[in-house]
């Protein structure tokens, strides 16, 4: 019944470990990739060390009745990830109704419900978010209620703290160690098996109409892409006008706005928007050099599942290079774990030593990798000094890599005064670090930085650009393009026009705020009645990154004194002055504002903005009221749980 229903598919868990003869199902419940990452990690694990008959299962693609009807010779992994305010993924959200749920409706009649069910439990979480790990702590609670028994701890890997990969291999040891007793597993040296089978395909050729080059799906390479738009299908939106918002050399943040008429897709102000990047040239390159790809880069092949219940992640027949670009999170973060399997496929004995101690030495892997932001390429360059890893399999990279994510942005338009044009505010990532002769640089920022240098013409682009494929696959789009889709969001206006709001968005934390400041000034041109809008913003310098200054002006005019901005200047004065500074000025004001029940909103830095904010707004609401602290923090919390106080933050 559910969304995920594929035609012809069971969605009887139980029928379908019978029928592919499993005994280990891995669920996972994730938003940006990781959660599903780690899952086909547990599932080669379990498999090369133990020899574990595992699966990997999307949450949705299955229905949660029958978990009951699992047998106790089986063992269940749930992977589960907690997203925005401690919500499940989008893929686990019924999973995750149907088992907190107050009394789950199983197929049998067990007189404790899950008694016959073994799992296993890892969280992903970010402990700057109030609901650190919910997801992965309310399941555990609720199986436990049910009766499952619980192998090993329920493990809480931290993205906040930076620390989730080592989270995730400090836990599965112990885990896999408990496992192997409960089920009687003997551990055997590691063989690598590969998962997907490459096929070359030598009658056919780039230019074949059947051969995807970068295209998402089937629509679009028959080019009849239609809606839904989603994250499995995103629109190939124009980019009506982009422009640069800083006036400094060395940073920039862009504006962009993204045409979605002629489309269904739709919004409203204070939702999100993904964007689908496209990996640079430069680093398609790097990758496809040192593994000795770039001679057969456009040979057409199809990628096989050699496991009944592997997927492929990319449509296929496709090129190395289509994969490479357009597919593969070439650039991302990587694991220890990965680095120590690539170790068997060392170009010489020397490198072998030195992926194992990578692999090994969470510190010396720290200090050599994490520390310069290398993407594996540049690490296997470093470590072999050159040589080529020709011994790597490509099924090696496709399990070991995650799929590309797109990156989601807070839409900063309003959908009153713009239905159909979205913008996006986005500083763009690239950080001088030491060991490295270039800048760091992130995948989906200098993308549209390209695509805004392409569309304005810039005779002398950054000195930092890439290159990239800007009229996407085919060359088939003329005039700038960019892949997106929309992701609805909580973080809204007052239904009611005339509550006061304040607004509390430093730097791209801004972005929302655009949004809703144009909406309510869209609204008092309408003749509408509105409330009290305050936004408290702040940047480096006036000179530099004050973003939309203007049109704060503009709407200052239009609105009177309905709208005021408050800005905090870190870098002007002697000592650094943020938004939670001025906040504590106005503390009376804000005081008053949230007596009158106005909404109080932040967007922007999880990490250490958001969170001050949260403790400055307790201790103003404690000293104007004159209440102890304690019963202040209650209070916020309070308004967290009924709307009035929403963040809308990242990390
Ligand atoms: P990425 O390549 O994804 O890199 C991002 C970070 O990952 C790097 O800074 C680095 O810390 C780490 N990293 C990447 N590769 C490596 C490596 N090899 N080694 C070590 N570390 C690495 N951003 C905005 O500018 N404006 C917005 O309005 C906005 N809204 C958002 C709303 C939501 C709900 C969320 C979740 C995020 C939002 N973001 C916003 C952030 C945005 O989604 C992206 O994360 C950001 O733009 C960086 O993307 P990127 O692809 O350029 O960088
Ligand atoms: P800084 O970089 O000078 O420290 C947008 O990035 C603005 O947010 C900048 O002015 C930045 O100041 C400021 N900022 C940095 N850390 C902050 C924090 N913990 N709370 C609020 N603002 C912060």
């Amino acid at each position: 019944a559910a969304n995920g229903a594929k035609a012809g598919k069971t969605r009887n868990i139980v029928e379908k470990m019978e029928e592919s003869g499993k005994n280990c199902i891995i669920f996972y419940g994730s938003q940006t990739g990781t959660a599903e990452d780690y899952a086909s990690r547990l599932a080669k694990e379990g498999k090369s060390r133990f020899g574990l008959e595992t699966m990997v299962a999307d949450l949705e693609d299955y229905d949660y009745d029958n978990l009951d009807a699992i047998p106790s010779d089986k063992v269940v992994m749930f992977v589960l990830a907690t997203y925005g305010e401690g919500e499940p993924t989008d893929n686990a959200v019924e999973f995750y109704e149907f088992i907190t749920g107050d009394s789950p409706s199983f197929s049998q009649d067990n007189e404790v419900p899950l008694g016959n069910l073994n799992y296993v439990a890892f969280g992903l979480g970010n402990n700057t978010y109030e609901h650190y790990n919910s997801m992965v702590r309310n399941v555990n609670k609720a199986l436990q209620k049910l009766g499952a028994n619980r192998i090993g701890e329920a493990g809480e890997g931290d993205d906040g703290a930076g620390t989730m990969e080592e989270d995730f291999l400090a836990w599965k040891e112990p885990m896999w160690k408990a496992l192997a007793e409960k089920m009687g597993l003997e551990e055997r040296e590691a063989v690598y098996e590969p998962i997907f089978g490459i096929i070359e395909r030598d009658n056919l050729t780039p230019e074949s109409p059947e051969v995807y080059l970068g295209e998402p799906n089937k629509m679009h390479l028959d080019g009849t892409p239609k809606g839904p738009f989603n994250a499995h299908n995103p629109y190939i939106a124009p980019i009506q006008k982009s422009y640069e918002l800083f006036n400094v050399k060395d940073r920039n943040c862009l504006h962009m706005e993204v045409d979605i008429s002629g489309t269904n897709l739709s919004y409203q102000t204070g939702d999100h928007i993904a964007v689908w990047p496209t990996n640079a040239g430069e680093e398609v390159d790097r990758f496809l050099s040192i593994f000795d790809l770039v001679h057969k880069r456009h040979n057409v092949i199809s990628v096989k599942a050699l496991e009944p219940t592997a997927k492929v992640p990319f449509p296929t027949p496709t090129t190395f290079d289509a994969i490479v670009r357009y597919h593969m999170e070439i650039c991302a973060p990587v694991s220890r774990q990965f680095l120590a399997t690539l170790a068997a496929f060392a170009p010489d004995e020397q490198s072998k030593a030195e992926m194992t101690k990578l692999g090994s030495d969470k510190d010396y892997f720290h200090h050599k990798v994490n520390a310069h932001h290398l993407n594996i390429a540049r690490i296997l360059e470093r470590v072999s000094k050159g040589k080529k890893w020709t011994n790597v399999p490509f099924s090696a990279l496709i399990e070991g890599l995650t799929k590309l994510q797109p990156r989601y942005y807070s839409i900063s338009s309003s959908s009153l005064e713009q239905p159909k044009l979205i913008s996006i505010t986005a500083v763009v990532e690239r950080q001088e670090l030491p060991g490295r002769e270039d800048p760091f640089r992130g995948v989906a920022t200098n993308y549209l930085l390209a695509l805004k240098e392409k569309q304005n013409g810039d005779p002398n682009p950054t000195p930092y650009g890439l290159t990239y494929e800007i009229m996407g696959p085919r060359n088939k789009y003329d005039g700038i393009h960019v892949p997106v889709h929309v992701r609805h969001s909580n973080f809204k206006l007052p239904s009611d026009p005339t509550k006061p709001i304040i607004m509390v968005g430093p730097g791209t934390g801004v972005a929302p705020f655009r949004g809703f400041v144009r909406e309510r000034k869209k609204m008092v041109e309408n003749g509408q009645e509105i409330g009290r809008s305050i936004l408290f913003f702040g940047c480096r310098k006036s000179t530099e990154d004050f973003m939309y200054a203007k049109e704060w002006e503009e709407a200052k005019q239009a609105m009177g004194d309905k709208f005021e901005l408050v800005t905090a200047f870190s870098r002007e004065g002697p000592k650094k002055v943020y938004v939670q500074h001025r906040l504590k000025e106005r503390a009376k004001e804000v005081n008053q504002l949230l007596e009158q029940k106005a909404y109080f909103y932040v967007c922007g830095d999880a990490a250490n903005m958001a969170r001050e904010v949260n403790a400055v707004l307790a201790q103003i609401i404690a000293s104007e009221r004159g209440i102890p602290e304690a019963k202040a923090e209650e209070i916020v919390k309070q308004m967290r749980a009924s709307n009035q106080y929403q963040e809308d933050v990242w990390s």
